[in-house]
């Protein structure tokens, strides 16, 4: 039987790409996000393998949504939670601060625990969702960003204690947390390390194929991130990281 995955937020950038490969690689597979115009454009690619559905992460309605497709797929072996947003918000303008935590805290909340809950009931799956190098520490010039990315990274380690205390063993979760990647959500602005999604994408198949825990991305995040972590905490908060 060919395998089946969900993609949240498939109409762009990483979602996009990983859309793009797994549609490739001949799975099955349930494209989701608002902009259906989109996801209808990908589905010309394979139009009997994919599905698609208009879902807003932050409609209470989404879990029942993502199991119609579901049904209409035929099943699930891995979601992927792309599904997000982001800005620099120095000036703590509180529209922006709330939005990031409604989609990425609340929206990914919501359609993770649907997605556990399947699984659970399954008996097997596999969850990934793309958090951030950003979760690694408090970032002033982005400070819902940052808590917000930190707390899907906390709230998927969470959830792999779940799979322990529930002995779940036929259930991986795996975190992503990808550097700066070349999409709409980076506004063009000139960042360095610059990724390009297509690439990313192919790091993360790579990570779910071996089941792998939490998949930094590239290396030089990798190594990066040892560094910050090694910075004591007073002289991160002196730091004038943008
Ligand atoms: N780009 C980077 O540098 C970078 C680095 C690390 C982590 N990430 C993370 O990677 C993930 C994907 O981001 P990206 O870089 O690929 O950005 P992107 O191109 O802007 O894609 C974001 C995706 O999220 C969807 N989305 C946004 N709000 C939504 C909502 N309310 N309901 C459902 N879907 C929603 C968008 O679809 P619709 O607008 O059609 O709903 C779109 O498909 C995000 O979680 C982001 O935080 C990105």
């Amino acid at each position: 039987m060919l395998k089946r995955i969900v993609i949240m937020g498939a109409s762009s950038g990483i979602g996009m790409e990983l859309a793009r490969l797994y549609i490739a690689r001949g799975y099955r597979v349930g494209l989701a996000a608002r902009r259906l115009s989109l996801l209808q454009q990908l589905r010309e690619l394979a139009p009997d393998r994919v599905e698609v559905a208009a879902i807003d992460v932050t409609d209470v309605e989404a879990p029942q949504k993502l199991g119609e497709l579901v049904d209409r797929l035929g099943g699930m072996d891995i979601y992927v939670h792309s599904s997000g947003v982001g800005w620099q918000n120095p000036v703590l303008d509180p529209t922006i601060e709330l939005k990031i935590a409604s989609v990425n805290v609340e929206g990914f909340t919501r359609c993770v625990d649907w997605a556990f809950g399947f699984f659970s009931a399954q008996g097997f799956g596999h969850i990934s969702a793309i958090s951030s190098v950003a979760g690694t520490r408090g970032l002033g010039a982005s400070s819902a960003y940052s808590a917000s990315k930190a707390y899907q990274a906390t709230y998927l380690q969470a959830l792999r204690q779940l799979l322990a205390i529930r002995c779940l063993a036929n259930l991986y979760i795996t975190d992503i947390r990808p550097g700066f990647v070349s999409t709409a959500l980076l506004s063009g602005g000139n960042y360095p390390l610059l990724m390009e999604a297509d690439a990313v994408a192919r790091e993360i198949a790579r990570a779910i194929d071996r089941q792998k825990t939490i998949r930094i991305i590239d290396w030089r995040y990798r190594l990066i991130m040892g560094l910050w972590r090694l910075i004591p905490r007073p002289l991160w908060e002196r730091l004038p990281i943008k």
